[in-house]
């Protein structure tokens, strides 16, 4: 199918360029995924949240809908789960009206040296990090079709996905194999005009990275590290992913963002 350039409605100009169409937001029960969803309803996108915390989720569909009055749609789907995925995923659509934005910000953590590493943790941490990201990607072709130009994704990597923690194997693995299918998924959705890109974000302060907060001088060391010499908000995560999602990010594809206040940037020198 070639891609089109027509769209209607125009966007407006309040709406920072984004689409009509409504963006399915995995993770969105927390943290990063429910301030993506939060900011994609700031702009009048349609949200669907999915979460294994049925809680969190509904309560960012409940924020969506009361602050920003758009549709919002909650469901439990575990994106480990390939057989739900495949049953959401239309279920999401009808009840947006359109599915013409995903963002996978479900994610476990998963802490654990090489030598410790087990079928079990390295099975969860790739099963939802990884996995889920390409059994949700692979349902996504036709809604976005239909949804028509500007359906775009973005996939939450880290800057563990580019460089390595001695404790983190498995995570380092999810997020480096996170860039890999990014860049091949975008060329497949590039044929049909849609975009796909990732978020390295650095640390960011979200229940995920609460215990590791919790050890004696860990947040004064992350701090230390950063140019920016803090963590990020979820927020200044959600808005640079907003931005890949709309119109203003039209000719970016198949790449990521680093989202680390600097972190990345400081040599070991
Ligand atoms: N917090 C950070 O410093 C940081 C840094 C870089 C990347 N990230 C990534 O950002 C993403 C969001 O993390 P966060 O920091 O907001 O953490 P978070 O713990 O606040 O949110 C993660 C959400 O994913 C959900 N989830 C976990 N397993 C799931 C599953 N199987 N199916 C559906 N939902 C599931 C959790 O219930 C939770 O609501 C993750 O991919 C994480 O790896 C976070």
């Amino acid at each position: 199918m070639a891609p089109s350039t027509a769209r209607t409605p125009a966007p407006s100009p309040d709406r920072l360029g984004s689409p009509g169409s409504g963006v399915l937001v995995t993770g969105g029960g927390s943290g990063i995924g429910r301030a993506t969803a939060l900011a994609l309803a700031e702009v009048g996108r349609p949200v669907a949240v999915w979460d294994i915390d049925a809680e969190g989720a509904e309560e960012t569909a409940t924020i969506c809908r009361r602050d920003h009055g758009v549709v919002a749609e909650w469901a439990v789907v575990d994106v480990a789960d390939t057989a739900a995925i495949e049953k959401a995923v239309p279920e999401a659509a009808d009840a947006l009206g359109s599915l013409g934005g995903f963002v996978h910000a479900a994610g476990r953590s998963g802490p654990m040296p090489v030598d410790f590493v087990d079928d079990e943790l390295w099975d969860a941490t790739l099963n939802v990090n990884l996995r889920g990201a390409v059994m949700i990607s692979r349902m996504l072709l036709e809604p976005f079709r239909q949804a028509g130009p500007g359906s775009a994704a973005v996939l939450i990597s880290s800057v563990e996905g580019l460089f390595g923690s001695a404790f983190l194997t498995a995570y380092c693995a999810s997020k480096g194999g996170v860039l890999g299918v990014m860049r091949s998924i975008a060329q497949r959705f590039a044929s049909e005009g849609f975009r796909v890109n990732a978020v390295c974000p650095g640390a960011v302060d979200t229940p995920m990275l609460q215990p590791a907060f919790e050890l004696p001088g860990f947040r004064a060391q992350l701090e230390e590290r950063t140019p920016l010499q803090r963590v990020s908000t979820p927020d200044e995560v959600a808005r640079p992913i907003r931005f890949l999602l709309s119109d203003e990010a039209s000719f970016i594809t198949g790449t990521h963002l680093t989202v680390d206040g600097g972190m990345t940037s400081v040599t070991a020198i």
